[in-house]
């Protein structure tokens, strides 16, 4: 039974290696490398109006996705989110859990579509995945990812409506 709640301050010790991995395999996010975990903890531990949380099963901690408005002020009424699944229980449905509650809470918040800014183009479990929760790319901009084994790589601009 998957569980997904608000982040507690408790979880960033079992949240961070999650970024770490996810990170440091460099394939779907251009965080800076090497970052310890009071450096990490403001970039992905949201403060209102955005949002953490955790899914968790069984006590375990398996993922974590961050949401929250794209841009301020005028931008505001557009809401983006990120995501991050433990590698070890990656393509058992915590992503799409995930997911589908980011768009349950942009829809339920009022906000009016979700963009999502850098999808890497060869990560095809995200891509598949967010195209099946509704999303479509817009643009990919070229170039713009150093995957470590594809080289440079686009950035899909992914959308849709709530
Ligand atoms: C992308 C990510 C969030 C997906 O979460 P997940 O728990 O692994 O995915 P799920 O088990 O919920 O699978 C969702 C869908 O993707 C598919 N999928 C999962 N892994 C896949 C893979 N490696 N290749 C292709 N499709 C894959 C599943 O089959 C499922 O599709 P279906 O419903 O049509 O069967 C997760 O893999 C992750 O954290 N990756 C590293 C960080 C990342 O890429 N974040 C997103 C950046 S935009």
């Amino acid at each position: 039974m998957l569980e997904i709640r608000a982040a507690r301050d408790q979880d960033w010790p079992d949240i961070f290696p999650i970024f770490s991995a996810v990170v440091a395999a460099g394939r779907t996010y251009a965080y800076p490398e090497g970052l310890t975990a009071a450096q990490a903890r403001p970039l992905w531990m949201e403060e209102p109006p955005g949002r953490t949380v955790v899914a968790v099963a069984d006590g375990t901690l398996l993922g974590s996705a961050k949401m929250g408005p794209n841009r301020p002020g005028r931008g505001a009424h557009v809401a983006t989110a990120s995501f991050m699944v433990d590698p070890q229980h990656q393509g058992r449905g915590v992503g799409r859990a995930l997911g589908a509650h980011v768009v349950e809470w942009a829809r339920a918040a009022g906000y009016r579509s979700i963009q999502f800014n850098a999808v890497v183009e060869t990560n095809t479990a995200a891509v598949h995945l967010w195209r099946r929760l509704g999303f479509e790319v817009l643009a990919t901009v070229p170039e713009a990812f150093d995957h470590p084994e594809h080289g440079l790589v686009g950035l899909h601009v992914m959308h849709r409506y709530v």
